[in-house]
């Protein structure tokens, strides 16, 4: 088979083109590398372009007949997406749909899409399963969601799909060459790792100590980004069994505070990490935990580094090799 990834210089969908690469797939990368990183482009052929860009999507179609398309391309930060809601419509909203009919064109029926916890919005329950509500409470979910309810009505054309809503994706593959590298970095491991590493510059900041959790810290559902590609994986089998749209959470479903994730780093790299402790950071839940049962029975996917520490390990095995 052949897989088009788009977005696949990113984290996610680096990590995802080595697992497809060293399971046998072939696979061509296509990204405008606006987020992404050349150097994380290691498997498969490599096309740079846009996917609000119909020309370069038709070329990408032609020169190799692609079997189904695995979709990272998307901005992903929720603050900025609360500034610029303009860019996250245009990107994961139009960019999305430019590919959904560049598949129709060249009649591509897989798809499977890169969502988030965000669709859901604030909880209502202890752990989130997928019949929640879906309430996003900012733009960059309401995109994903957006780009979730067009899937459904694509089914029409007959694209089949599966949308994948990730909590915290961590870690890094286990060889340690390919990683987190978001610039700006927002989120809480990679921030505490470089911390550790910077020596009193990039002092970790903790957002908000009132939160109504066990320690005051808002609590996440870390899962490894090896898990996750493994799940894109096995989705992409489960397309093959079924008609139109279907969505599954992916998370271990064990909730860690800030306070907690800060500890078993110190306990990973056997020092302390100088931290300061701040005001609340804007539109962040109080705790988001997945009930991934689902993906568990349909996919039989089974997590296999799903222990914090394990996840946390692997990420700073890639963070202290680079330049900080
Ligand atoms: N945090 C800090 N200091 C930091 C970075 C983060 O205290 O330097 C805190 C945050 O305030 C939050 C927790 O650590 O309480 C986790 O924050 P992240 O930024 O690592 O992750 P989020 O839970 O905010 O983001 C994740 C996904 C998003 C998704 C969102 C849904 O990365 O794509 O969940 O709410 F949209």
């Amino acid at each position: 088979m052949h897989i088009l990834v788009c977005g696949g210089a990113g984290y996610i969908g680096s990590h995802m083109s080595k697992l497809l690469a060293t399971s046998g797939f072939e696979l061509t990368v296509l990204d405008n590398l606006s987020t992404g990183h050349l150097q994380a482009v290691k498997w498969g052929d490599f096309i740079e372009a846009d996917v609000r860009d119909a020309n370069a999507l038709d070329r990408a179609f032609t020169r190799k007949p692609v079997d189904a398309v695995m979709h990272f391309s998307a901005k992903s930060l929720v603050g900025e997406s609360v500034n610029h809601p303009e860019l996250y419509f245009d990107n994961n909203v139009v960019g999305s749909r430019q590919l959904l009919d560049a598949m129709r064109r060249h009649s591509v029926e897989r798809f499977i899409f890169s969502s988030t916890a965000a669709v859901y919005g604030t909880p209502e329950t202890k752990v989130i399963a997928e019949d929640h509500p879906t309430r996003p409470i900012n733009p960059y979910g309401e995109t994903k969601l957006a780009v979730e309810n067009m899937l459904q009505q694509y089914a029409a054309f007959g694209i089949r799909s599966i949308a994948l809503r990730y909590f915290n994706a961590a870690g890094a593959d286990s060889t340690g060459d390919i990683g987190e590298a978001h610039n700006p970095e927002t989120h809480l491991i990679p921030n505490v790792l470089k911390s550790a590493l910077s020596e009193g510059s990039n002092r970790l900041k903790i957002f908000g100590t009132d939160y109504p959790t066990h320690d005051g810290t808002c609590v996440r559902d870390y899962i490894h980004v090896s898990d996750l590609a493994q799940a894109h994986f096995l989705a992409l089998q489960h397309l093959d069994l079924t008609e139109g749209f279907n969505a599954f959470n992916l998370g271990n479903g064990a909730g860690f505070s800030v306070q907690e994730v800060l500890a078993s780093c110190e306990q990973v790299i056997g020092k302390s990490i100088a931290h300061d402790i701040e005001g609340r950071r804007e539109g962040d839940p109080a705790i988001l935990v997945a009930d991934s049962h689902k993906a568990k029975s349909t996919l039989n996917w089974q997590p296999q580094y799903p222990e914090i520490n394990t996840i946390i390990e692997s990420a700073w095995n890639w963070h202290k090799n680079q330049a900080y």
